[in-house]
């Protein structure tokens, strides 16, 4: 029916997804897409999204206040990712442009990676199979590769949300870790004794961890909240591990921090200016290296997906999106 199609919402998917996915949108909408890996640039996107009503984005694409004020057809911005630094939410908010995250469907497999991405770097996994790959184990040696214990030690989150309180779980309740954290706001306190968990400032939190796993979102409050000053406060002994964002951590500070060994190695998997990475992380040896991947597992990055499109399904037809993120 001509008529019924020409009211069915316009959609333009920024990213290439699943195709799976792209057929349940293509049920509802008239669907266009971009469909490579290769990110658009904000002009490109402005361009694509003239006469649409909804985007499907990730994390990586720049919705801001030039580019919602140069495509006025736009009612919803739904992304695929939980973190949404990407996104001008006030500015969405304020054109009546609905806007959503998707949270919720990624906390466990992104705590599972942080705690691998963890235990790698404790136990220097990459660094001595890159020894080992290129021939140099030629003897057995008593501390050859020796690294931190994970079992037993104190384990550190700066970001006490979904993923930094199923982080929590798995050193307390699997490894016997205690756990001392920060965050915006305490815990409440039956949360807390469940998980012995020891509220600290940051100072104190540096000061205290073995191993700080970063589990912040990322903003103006949050930008370079660890560089030189805050590395100098950590053990020695101690190991950063960042599955939040890059610009949370000054990379040229960590770099340095690990090249003079002032503190025992990283694990990171996201990072300023990525997909680029501080040339000083890739020349030391005490970091693992990850491409932003703590959320793909197959199955979470099909759920994420279908959340984004739950979303863009209410918001075009005026229900409230499950996972909305206008106040
Ligand atoms: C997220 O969901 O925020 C991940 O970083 C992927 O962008």
């Amino acid at each position: 029916d001509d008529t019924l199609n020409a009211r069915r919402p316009r959609v333009f998917v920024a990213r290439r997804i699943f195709p799976e996915v792209v057929a349940q949108l293509r049920e509802h909408f008239d669907v266009s897409t971009h469909d490579t890996d290769e990110p658009l640039s904000r002009d490109e996107l402005i361009a694509r999204l003239q006469g649409c009503d909804g985007v499907f984005v990730a994390g990586t694409e720049p919705i801001d206040a030039t580019l919602l004020a140069a495509c006025p057809t736009l009612r919803a911005v739904c992304s695929m990712a939980v973190g949404y630094n990407n996104i001008d939410v006030p500015a969405a908010t304020a054109r009546g442009v609905v806007v959503s995250n998707a949270p919720g469907v990624l906390t466990e497999t992104t705590a599972d990676f942080g705690f691998a991405l963890m235990m790698a770097t404790a136990r220097r996994i990459t660094e001595a199979e890159q020894y080992l790959r290129a021939g140099h184990w030629k003897q057995w040696s008593v501390d050859g590769m020796a690294g931190a214990d994970i079992h037993g030690s104190t384990l550190g989150i700066l970001g006490m949300g979904r993923i930094g309180q199923a982080i929590a779980r798995r050193g307390v309740h699997g490894f016997g870790m205690s756990l001392v954290y920060h965050n915006r706001s305490r815990l409440p306190a039956e949360d807390e004794a469940a998980l012995g968990a020891r509220y600290l400032d940051l100072p104190g939190l540096l000061k205290a961890a073995d191993h700080l796993v970063i589990v912040v979102p990322y903003g103006p409050t949050s930008h370079h909240l660890i560089g030189a000053a805050e590395l100098a406060l950590m053990k020695p002994s101690a190991t950063l591990i960042n599955v939040a964002r890059g610009g949370v951590v000054d990379d040229a500070a960590l770099a340095q921090a690990l090249a003079e060994r002032r503190i025992a190695g990283a694990g990171l998997d996201v990072f300023e200016g990525e997909p680029a990475v501080h040339p000083g992380l890739l020349e030391v040896p005490n970091v693992v290296l990850t491409p932003h991947i703590a959320s793909a597992s197959l199955p979470t990055r099909l759920a994420m997906c279908q959340l984004a499109a739950s979303n863009l399904r209410a918001a075009l037809t005026g229900q409230a999106p499950p996972t909305a993120l206008n106040p």
